[in-house]
């Protein structure tokens, strides 16, 4: 049987390795704020707006809430994101996506002073990520990042591929394994013959946002698979992109959902949380 890549554990290590350190910075002064904005009340935003704020109780990062109605203009919203970019005593600032259609997400993305862009979102991020400088990661490949490195899985040589070319999720991905010095292949709706270019990868990422489309027609003996998806099936329960009682008996290591992938966003938004009270 395969390595199930834990990622519940892994994200807790990580969130008490941060809680540790805050509590240092702490007793030099240092304060972490981070300030969480959620227009309109989309129930699974809430749920991870609710999540971010508990994480950030946890590690000792003190939040700020803004629960903004579903009308708010986009010049409101871009004038509070001025606002808190001018507030010395914060240090990141996430505005949780979707916004309400009237909104221009981008518009609200390059509105966020980049060196508080904890989401990674913002193009100047985006840009050092891929030219090997210094910024913020997307949360979720960051994640995937630290589970594979801490779960002992070698990147470099290897042949990587990426299913899903989300600016959120696959483009970043493909970066951070590119720097990690694997050989890099981004898939996407276009691809021809999927299965046959899925089945070179030594680590497959899915995050296609189909659930259980990948079966073990996509994935080579041996492959370590990172299931970035997560469903509700036909009985309430949650799955991921990847068939997982098909694929795990053929692969090295595998990440569950849930458990796997999921618990790690969080962990690395409070770890960019971190890093931007390092930033002066
Ligand atoms: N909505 C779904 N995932 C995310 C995320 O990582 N950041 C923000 N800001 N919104 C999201």
């Amino acid at each position: 049987m395969p390595q199930i890549i834990d990622g519940k554990a892994i994200s807790a290590q990580i969130k008490d390795e941060l809680k540790e350190k805050v509590g240092t910075l702490k007793e030099k002064g240092v304060r972490i704020c981070l300030a969480v904005i959620q227009v309109g009340n989309d129930p699974a935003s809430s749920v991870y707006v609710g999540n971010k704020k508990k994480a950030c109780a946890y590690i000792g990062i003190e939040s700020l809430a803004y629960e903004l109605p579903e009308e708010t203009t986009q010049e409101e919203l871009l004038r509070l994101i001025g606002e808190l970019n001018a507030k010395k005593e914060v240090n990141g600032i996430l505005v949780q996506l979707p916004l309400p259609d009237h909104i221009d997400e981008g518009a609200v993305i390059r509105a966020i002073d980049p060196k508080k862009d904890v989401d990674g979102f913002h193009p100047q991020n985006v840009g050092a990520l891929c030219i090997g400088q210094p910024g913020f990661v997307s949360c979720t490949p960051a994640g995937i990042l630290q589970l594979l490195k801490r779960s002992g899985i070698e990147i470099a040589g290897k042949e990587c591929v990426v299913i899903g070319r989300s600016n959120i999720v696959g483009k970043p991905m493909a970066l951070l394994l590119l720097r990690e010095n694997g050989t890099v292949t981004v898939t996407h709706s276009k691809t021809k013959d999927l299965k046959a270019v899925a089945k070179r990868a030594d680590i497959l990422v899915a995050a296609v946002g189909r659930p259980k489309m990948i079966t073990r027609d996509y994935v080579k003996e041996g492959a370590v698979v990172i299931d970035v998806g997560i469903h509700r099936n036909e009985n309430n329960k949650l799955c991921g992109d990847v068939d997982y009682d098909d694929v795990a008996p053929i692969c090295s290591a595998i990440t569950p959902v849930p458990g796997g992938v999921g618990p790690m966003t969080i962990a690395m938004l409070m770890y960019n949380c971190v890093e931007a009270g390092n930033i002066k």
